[in-house]
């Protein structure tokens, strides 16, 4: 069976020597990352990097108490992973057997999909309103805020999923920290419910590579026990603890990004872009059959937005990070300039 890939628009360096742009011209708006600069990190790192040369503790004890602390549940409750990626293709190992049955909210992350196949199971994908009757399945993937539409399921919606799914409910939060969400008292009144977190958007530390799964203690033992000993480096690992024990960087960097989501979105729709509203650090905007040109053009200036020509009802949409004031009049004044 041929499954699905990830792809990825080209790296910086890519873009950079392919349309002669210097490298710091290049600007993501593909990534949902943050823009803000992480020099506080410094003095974090072992400056001398001695105990580089050992393996990190595959319990990951501290990491796990610092992840529990910041969501308020049990260090039994917490598994980390590199990343939410890792925990999604970890859940997938973990919870769908070959020949499984998964089904998603369509159009969402498409890992979810990749993950699941990959796992010789096949996916499901629900457009429209989320199905109150059971559907025969092993796992069900919920974004929430939900990528790329940027809005999230209504609290009653998500209950009546989990309350209807037969099998293990994934709910992928990786935008959390923008809806100031608390899965903390879902996974105690739901035992079938795992929530993916992650430092890589709100903490904005997307490259060191850090997520967490939070679910009562025997999900969590089923993704310790699938999981590689030591995919989160020392490095990381000591950033992602600083992180966690000091949420109000991470608080003040999230209100400024709401509050520029918002500023951008009212520009787009002065350009004539049909912007949906979105909880999370980008927004979805529908720009009409020229969505691919215009990307195009957008990354021979260097700045690289998110299209999307392998889904049908997004062809004519792309997806915006929300990236610095100087950075989004950059990519709006372009935008304007391309279209007129
Ligand atoms: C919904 C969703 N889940 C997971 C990820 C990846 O998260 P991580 O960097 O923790 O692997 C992304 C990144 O864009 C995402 O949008």
């Amino acid at each position: 069976m041929t499954t699905k890939r990830y792809v990825w628009q080209p790296t910086t360096a890519e873009i950079a020597e392919r349309f002669d742009i210097d490298r710091d011209r290049v600007v993501r708006f593909d990534q949902n990352t943050s823009p803000d600069p992480t020099d506080w990190t410094a003095p974090f790192v072992p400056p001398d990097l001695r105990d580089l040369n050992e393996y990190p503790a595959a319990s990951y004890r501290p990491l796990r108490e610092s992840a529990a602390r910041y969501v308020g549940v049990r260090p039994e409750e917490v598994v980390p992973g590199a990343g939410i990626d890792e925990l999604i293709i970890l859940a997938a190992r973990a919870f769908l057997p070959p020949g499984g049955r998964a089904r998603g909210y369509t159009p969402t992350y498409p890992l979810y999909q990749i993950a699941t196949e990959q796992q010789g199971a096949t996916f499901e994908g629900l457009s429209g309103a989320p199905p109150g009757s059971s559907h025969s399945s092993d796992l069900t993937w919920i974004c929430a805020p939900n990528n790329p539409t940027g809005d999230r399921l209504p609290d009653v919606t998500i209950e009546r999923i989990i309350t209807s799914s037969p099998g293990i409910v994934v709910l992928d939060a990786a935008y959390a920290e923008f809806t100031n969400d608390r899965w903390g008292s879902w996974i105690d009144r739901f035992d079938s419910l795992l929530v993916l977190h992650t430092l890589s958007k709100g903490f904005g530390l997307a490259g060191i590579r850090v997520g967490y799964a939070i679910g009562n203690s025997e999900l969590i033992d089923a993704i310790d026990r699938v999981r590689p000993p030591g995919s989160i480096s020392t490095v990381s690992n000591t950033l992602a603890i600083a992180a966690l024990s000091n949420p109000d960087r991470m608080r003040r960097s999230v209100e400024g990004l709401i509050v520029e989501r918002e500023r951008l979105a009212d520009r787009l729709t002065e350009l004539g872009l049909d912007v949906a509203p979105s909880e999370a650090n980008f927004l979805l905007a529908h720009v009409g059959p020229e969505a691919q040109a215009l990307a195009a053009s957008l990354m021979r200036e260097g700045l690289v937005v998110r299209e999307f020509p392998h889904i049908p009802e997004l062809i004519d949409y792309l997806r915006f990070t929300v990236r610095s004031p100087t950075d989004d009049d950059r990519l709006v004044n372009t935008i304007e300039r391309i279209r007129s």
